[in-house]
């Protein structure tokens, strides 16, 4: 059933392109120029008009509602806040019938992501799902919502689920930054032509496989990473450190480039290993200045960069490339090398990638 994989994980990793795509199937029709989200449907005026809008996951998913941060509010410009389910449904929060809460789970039976929906229900808030699972208890404890189709995700550390949802949550903002006029036609087509094409930017992403396990032997004795990114790839740092966490028990954390100098820039030295996102973006002049800082301090810095970047392969030790897509879409395309990095080091340390220490697929009680 791993389909002549060594384990879930790598399978996963390699279903991306196949699961982005059934994740847009249906609601990107590219010839037509429109976008379809059954589930938004009766709730687009809703979104159209909120004031804010909360989205509540953990882990993982929570990541995921980190870049649909940088989606919702760049391409429809409504607030957004990203909170932890665990968290939020403690800490008596502020909520009224004007808002929309979206709620990001892979399994759908989440204690905490399921609490946090009890509680802004109560408040009269709409709740939208965006789950994997179909019929599991955030599903139907939603008022509307959207499902990814990512298939059913076996290994425990969450790598298509991610991606699913990113591509559901990017169609999302794309759908209500057109409603509500902040993105225009020619805009929301452009970036419908970039989304159609992240499944074989995705494929080209996992060629780079040989070369990712050539990194991991490399590394696979350090006792510490740091993952650096800013914008887009920031939530893409803060998963790609957890996903090393989670199966290679390595301590590694993930942090915008920008916020090393207040602190984690003590700890880099001839023997940490930072892994920064710098892929051609509007702070890619900022991230190549983080690395110079990375590199006065010996730090080994593991680059992702764009394809053709000629500055950063003079810095780094390693280069990973992967092809250039639009900035909000990058986060798509930036994590598989993470993802590969992270399973590989696991296998090499002996670990067990798909059923990691402590872990539980899904986290049922609080
Ligand atoms: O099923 P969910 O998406 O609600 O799960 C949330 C987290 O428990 C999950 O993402 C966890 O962090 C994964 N093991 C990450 O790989």
């Amino acid at each position: 059933e791993k389909g002549g994989y060594e384990h879930f994980m790598l399978k996963e990793i390699f279903e991306q392109p196949r699961s982005i795509l059934d994740s847009m199937r249906g609601r990107l029709e590219l010839e037509a120029g429109h976008l379809n989200m059954g589930g938004i449907r009766a709730y687009e005026r809703k979104f159209a008009n909120a004031e804010r809008i909360l989205i509540v996951a953990c882990g993982t998913s929570w990541h995921a509602g980190l870049v649909a941060e940088y989606l919702i509010e760049d391409l429809a410009r409504v607030p957004v806040e990203v909170e932890y389910a665990s968290e939020f449904r403690y800490r008596n929060p502020i909520i009224t019938e004007r808002d929309i809460v979206i709620a990001i789970s892979q399994s759908g039976e989440t204690a905490d992501t399921l609490a946090a929906i009890d509680l802004a229900k109560s408040k009269g808030a709409t709740i939208f799902g965006i789950c994997n699972v179909v019929g599991s208890s955030i599903a139907r404890a939603t008022d509307a919502g959207a499902y990814t189709h990512a298939g059913p995700e076996i290994g425990v550390a969450s790598t298509k689920a991610f991606t699913a949802q990113v591509t559901v949550l990017t169609l999302l903002a794309m759908i209500v930054g057109h409603q509500r006029g902040t993105l225009s036609d020619t805009k929301l087509r452009e970036l419908m032509m970039e989304l159609s094409n992240i499944p074989s930017k995705v494929e080209k992403a996992l060629l780079l496989d040989a070369e990712i396990k050539q990194i991991a032997e490399i590394f696979k004795d350090s006792t510490n990473f740091l993952y650096l990114g800013r914008g887009y790839n920031f939530p893409v740092a803060l998963e790609g450190a957890l996903k090393l966490k989670e199966i290679s028990y390595i301590h590694a954390e993930g942090y915008p480039a920008a916020e090393m100098k207040h602190g984690p820039i003590a700890l880099i030295d001839e023997n940490m290993p930072v892994v920064v996102i710098a892929t051609k973006d509007s702070s890619y002049e900022k991230v190549v200045s983080n690395i110079q800082e990375v590199k006065a301090r010996k730090g080994r810095i593991i680059a992702v960069v764009t394809e053709g970047d000629d500055v950063i392969p003079g810095m780094a030790e390693f280069v990973i490339e992967v092809p250039a897509t639009s900035e909000a879409l990058m986060p798509l395309v930036s994590v598989v090398p993470l993802q590969l990095l992270s399973y590989h080091i696991a296998v090499l340390r002996g670990c067990n990638v798909d059923q990691p220490r402590n872990l539980a697929k899904s986290v049922t009680v609080e």
